[in-house]
């Protein structure tokens, strides 16, 4: 079992622009080349922050979205927030907040021998980091800049260094980058 970060982000470092927008993104490649359907099939538990769950309400589920479609994971999925959000029939979608360590305990019973996904944004993945339970940064580099934006992870990992497992070109629109979170920073 491991606690991943999975994500994509431009190759200045923002997962998504000031606005929220991923509109960059998608034109990059198809996802079904990336290590994304391999991935996610290993996954038993996933965390989101607040922002990333009301983009999914507003282009994937909710009605504002173009072509409304189901909620996409099968997983047993927390939210963090500090505020009462809409949930989604039929989801299984559990609203937290505060404290990750005890989330965490509760994602790893629920993955069992499978991975805890933390889906985004970066300071909910640094907040897993600080507390010394993440163990791999898993990052699509796409091949565009966007200057500003949501940052990919807001936190000083200089020494030791991540340590870089593989890498992968996917097309010319992705870099696969894999890192492991170093020993002495994992609990
Ligand atoms: N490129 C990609 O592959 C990718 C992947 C994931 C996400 N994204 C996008 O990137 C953006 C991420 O947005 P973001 O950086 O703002 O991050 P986010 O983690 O999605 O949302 C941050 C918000 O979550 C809530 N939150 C976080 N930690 C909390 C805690 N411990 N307790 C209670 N609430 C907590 C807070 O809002 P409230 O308390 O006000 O609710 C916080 O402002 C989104 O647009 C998302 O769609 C992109």
């Amino acid at each position: 079992m491991k606690t991943q970060y999975y994500t994509a982000a431009s190759l200045d470092g923002f997962i998504a622009t000031i606005d929220d927008s991923l509109e960059w993104l998608f034109p990059l490649g198809e996802l079904e080349a990336t290590s994304y359907p391999t991935f996610i099939r290993e996954v038993g538990a996933l965390a989101m922050g607040s922002s990333t769950y009301e983009w999914m309400l507003r282009h994937v589920v909710g009605p504002e979205a173009r072509r409304p479609q189901a909620w996409p994971y099968k997983q047993p999925a927390w939210v963090f927030t500090s505020r009462t959000l809409p949930a989604i029939p039929g989801a299984d979608i559990r609203f937290v907040r505060g404290d990750v360590r005890p989330v965490h305990q509760a994602m790893v019973a629920a993955a069992g021998d499978k991975n805890v996904w933390i889906v985004g944004g970066g300071e909910l993945a640094g907040q897993f980091y600080d507390q010394g339970l993440l163990d791999e940064l898993f990052v699509q580099v796409g091949s565009v800049t966007l200057g500003a934006g949501k940052p990919l992870l807001p936190r000083a990992i200089t020494s030791p260094p991540l340590r870089l497992i593989s890498v992968r070109a996917v097309g010319p629109g992705f870099a696969e980058l894999r890192y492991e979170v170093p020993s002495d920073r994992r609990s």
